[in-house]
């Protein structure tokens, strides 16, 4: 369909179901076991509901904030997705672009199927990227990944801690017959093709990461640190002990680990907990975000901001340039309307009197 049928975030991912080569639509789509994670992301966001607040003059409405010290246009970012050309073949660069025009953040993946410099060069002078991080068991090659990201400008690193094994995806494992994955990342002799595209290239990262390693990644660089994946409270409240920047709570787009909590409960609890004990780090949230609705209400409980995955490389695999670029417009339409109909004119308008969270327990 033409892209002037595409009404939200949502259209992308059914239209993608007809349009996509099926290998790269299974590897997207997929979620780990049963999928039951990958579900609650969105139901948890079904059963939080606004306090609107009427009477307000809501022409002006303002959507800028900041992350990690950059003003954005927008409060969500593109998160990282591996493998952009199983999808297009300009892969990351494509994500990149469209970021850049409308002053979203993009965040890079380490298994990006572009060269990360190539993706870098896509990008404005003033575009702000941030890097995604699996943490290589050498750590020579480790610090040189890192040290080279932070020359070509990167204003964050976000460590990724929930993945030191891959979780099942068996949408992706079915559709084993893929081709040689080398036309998008580069070959891996100890790589087991037999499970799925996402298996095959993930044999460098380290099952041995742990706590201690935090203190050598904030010596070998200035970037703000992030960990990309906290799913407890406590872990949660230990990151922002040790003066990390920065946790997004995920789980991995319910990928990982099966029943792995809801990103948004997540944020429920701990943010009451963090700000008693006076909030230090920033805190960001993904998994199951496609309505401007999810965004404002993760920003109301206390996030700075919302990474998005899917979304954006089914509009990308199907449209380009164009799709990525009418994804972002769709959510920000959506923002203004929905800001406006909550009476609230302003990032900072967004805060948890404006929110109910008390469905939960009647569910
Ligand atoms: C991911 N995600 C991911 N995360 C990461 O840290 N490194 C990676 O290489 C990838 N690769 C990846 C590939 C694909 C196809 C998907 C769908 C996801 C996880 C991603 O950053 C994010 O946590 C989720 O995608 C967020 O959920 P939604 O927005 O896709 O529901």
């Amino acid at each position: 369909p033409d892209l002037a049928q595409i009404y939200n975030l949502n259209d992308f991912e059914f239209v993608a179901r007809y349009t996509m080569n099926k290998i790269a639509w299974a590897y997207y789509l997929s979620g780990c076991d049963d999928e039951i994670t990958l579900r609650e992301n969105h139901l948890a966001f079904h059963r939080v509901f606004f306090k609107p607040k009427v009477l307000v003059d809501v022409t002006n409405v303002d959507l800028r904030t900041k992350m990690l010290g950059t003003e954005v246009e927008l409060p969500f970012y593109i998160t990282a997705t591996a493998l952009g050309k199983l999808g297009h073949p300009e892969g990351e660069r494509v994500l990149a672009r469209s970021a850049g025009k409308q002053g979203v953040i993009q965040m890079i993946p380490t298994l990006a199927s572009c060269l990360f410099d190539e993706i870098v060069d896509e990008s404005l002078p003033d575009q702000t990227q941030w890097f995604q991080l699996y943490v290589n068991k050498d750590r020579k090659v480790c610090r040189e990944i890192v040290e080279h990201a932070e020359r070509r400008g990167m204003k964050g690193l976000f460590i990724t801690v929930d993945a030191p094994q891959l979780g099942r995806r068996e949408k992706d494992m079915r559709s084993k017959n893929f081709e040689d994955l080398s036309h998008v990342q580069g070959d891996d002799e100890e790589a087991d093709r037999s499970q799925g595209a996402a298996r095959a290239i993930l044999s460098f990262i380290d099952t041995a990461l742990q706590w201690s390693d935090l203190e050598w990644f904030r010596s070998i660089t200035k970037m703000p640190l992030v960990l990309k994946g906290v799913q407890r409270i406590d872990d949660a409240l230990k990151a922002d002990e040790m003066g990390i920047d920065g946790i997004v709570l995920s789980n991995h787009g319910g990928r990982q680990l099966e029943f792995s909590p809801p990103p948004l409960e997540l944020l429920i609890e701990l943010m009451p907990i963090l700000k008693k004990r006076g909030l230090k780090m920033e805190v960001y949230l993904d998994g199951g975000v496609r309505r401007a609705t999810d965004v404002l209400k993760a920003l109301c409980l206390g996030a700075k901001g919302v990474g998005i995955g899917r979304p954006f490389l089914y509009a990308m695999s199907t449209y380009g340039d164009e799709g990525v670029y009418k994804a972002i417009q769709v959510l920000r339409d959506e923002m203004i309307m929905c800001m406006r109909l909550m009476g609230a004119t302003k990032i900072s308008d967004l805060d948890e009197s404006m929110i109910d969270v008390r469905r939960r327990e009647v569910v």
